[in-house]
């Protein structure tokens, strides 16, 4: 069958699933988290380590979930649930894809609320708010926002609406079509501020900062922060792509096309960061300041562009689409399933889990103002959620859907996926998770938490 015709429910063309896992990856993990975390762990040594866990352990992770989704074309809880009544593997194991479902679930409760904020400022960026703007104003700007809840509500709450609109139609096919214009105009419009910011900011002091590095700068909790950072940027530990491999056509070569995801994927991180640390130097905003670095810093850039307003503007929605493209792959395991296993209609499943998410949300806005008590740790209810998903369920989560794939489903199983047109692809990809990936994972994962 040539590859250009569609067979029923597959993907054809190799970008389209290219293009939709990207969308996956692509979002504010990207532009939002990266530039913080890095910030928040010195920097240089942290991106090379980081570059270290996206090939090392975030892309045969990667693989396995595709290629376990590609062969069983169903939605991972169903898949485990058939896989043990065919005695491939035990029934405990549905344990997996339920973590994995409710990891999904709780991380859209704040991605949801950042999404909020980034539409908050698509509002203020093309009501021309950013003219000029000083360093003072755009902290005020964003202490404002986080201040008054009812905004960050309405906000939220379109989110959610557009979320569950999206995810209850299953138009993830026509996604991608959306994804394959959005990636391309993303990457042009942050070359072109990487490149203003470079000429405005501090870019000496910035490239020092994000490319020099040094192995005493480099502790567990960095390396547990850079896996944890990896998994969530490429959407990878709670099965999300296991749903896109179940689209994907027979004759495509999973490791090519998920190694051109990561690259894209740490392509668009690198620019944002060349985008928002020159002028974090410059400015003296503190690198360490956490969730609000992007939205400090990117207000003052397009503030003293020229045609900024127009430039926001477009940046605002490149990033509200590409939030939306990813957040809907955090609510789809457990829709297809409710779908799939109880013939509820995706919309109507779409909505129910989505109401759910958004009262969730609810108490991660207010944990931005009224509710800011710290409830275990030290932390409040977003910064737990954002430590808890990141540094303990992604990594769990990877551990043990990796532990399933390389160690009980059979070899034969995953071989006949594996193999494309290089069959050298399989060996080099089940070592790695084997004995690379799989015990990398558990030990930054609890020299992380001892040493943290
Ligand atoms: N990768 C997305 C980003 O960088 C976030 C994301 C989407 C995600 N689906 C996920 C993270 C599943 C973890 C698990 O913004």
């Amino acid at each position: 069958m040539p590859e250009s015709r569609c067979l029923q429910g597959i993907w054809s063309s190799p970008w389209i699933f290219i293009f939709a896992a990207s969308g996956s990856a692509v979002g504010l993990g990207n532009i939002w988290k990266f530039p913080y975390v890095l910030g928040q762990n010195g920097g240089g040594a942290f991106l090379l380590v980081y570059c270290l866990c996206l090939l090392l352990v975030g892309l045969p992770v990667l693989m396995a979930e595709v290629a376990l989704g590609r062969t069983v074309r169903s939605n991972p809880i169903d898949t485990v649930n058939d896989l043990s009544e065919r005695h491939i593997l035990h029934s405990g194991w549905v344990f997996v894809p339920w973590l994995a479902g409710v990891t999904g679930f709780l991380i859209l409760t704040f991605y949801s609320v950042i999404a909020g904020w980034s539409l908050a400022y698509l509002d203020r960026a093309v009501s021309g708010e950013f003219v000029g703007i000083t360093q003072e104003a755009a902290y005020r700007m964003f202490d404002t926002l986080l201040a008054t809840p009812a905004e960050m509500l309405l906000w939220h709450t379109i989110f959610m609406a557009l979320v569950i609109l999206t995810v209850g139609q299953s138009v993830t096919r026509g996604l991608s079509a959306v994804v394959k214009i959005l990636l391309p105009v993303l990457v042009v419009t942050l070359i072109l501020l990487a490149s203003y910011s470079m000429l405005i900011g501090n870019s000496a002091e910035a490239l020092n900062f994000m490319f020099r590095w040094s192995w005493q700068d480099v502790s567990f909790d960095v390396i547990l922060a850079a896996v944890g950072l990896a998994l969530f940027s490429l959407s990878v530990g709670m099965g999300a792509m296991f749903a896109y491999g179940a689209y994907m056509s027979k004759r495509m070569s999973i490791a090519r096309a998920c190694t051109i995801v990561v690259g894209v994927d740490l392509l668009v991180a690198i620019l944002a960061g060349l985008v928002i640390f020159p002028l974090v130097f410059s400015f003296n905003i503190d690198v360490e300041a956490g969730p609000s670095l992007t939205f400090v810093s990117l207000p003052i850039i397009f503030g003293n562009l020229l045609g900024g307003q127009f430039f926001a503007g477009v940046f605002f929605v490149l990033l509200v689409v590409a939030a939306l493209t990813s957040a809907i792959s955090m609510l789809e395991l457990f829709v297809a399933w409710l779908h799939e296993r109880f013939s509820m209609t995706r919309l109507k499943a779409a909505v129910f889990m989505g109401i759910a998410v958004w009262f969730v949300g609810i108490a991660v806005l207010l944990s931005f103002n009224h509710w800011d008590n710290k409830l275990l740790l030290g932390l409040n209810v977003f910064e737990l959620l954002d430590s808890m998903t990141s540094l303990v369920l992604l990594p769990v989560g990877a551990i043990l859907l990796s532990i399933m794939v390389a160690w009980f489903i059979p070899h034969s199983m995953l071989q006949n996926e594996m193999i494309t047109k290089q069959a050298n692809h399989f060996q080099w990809w089940y070592k790695t998770l084997k004995f690379i990936s799989i015990p990398a994972m558990v030990v930054i994962t609890l020299a992380g938490w001892i040493g943290g």
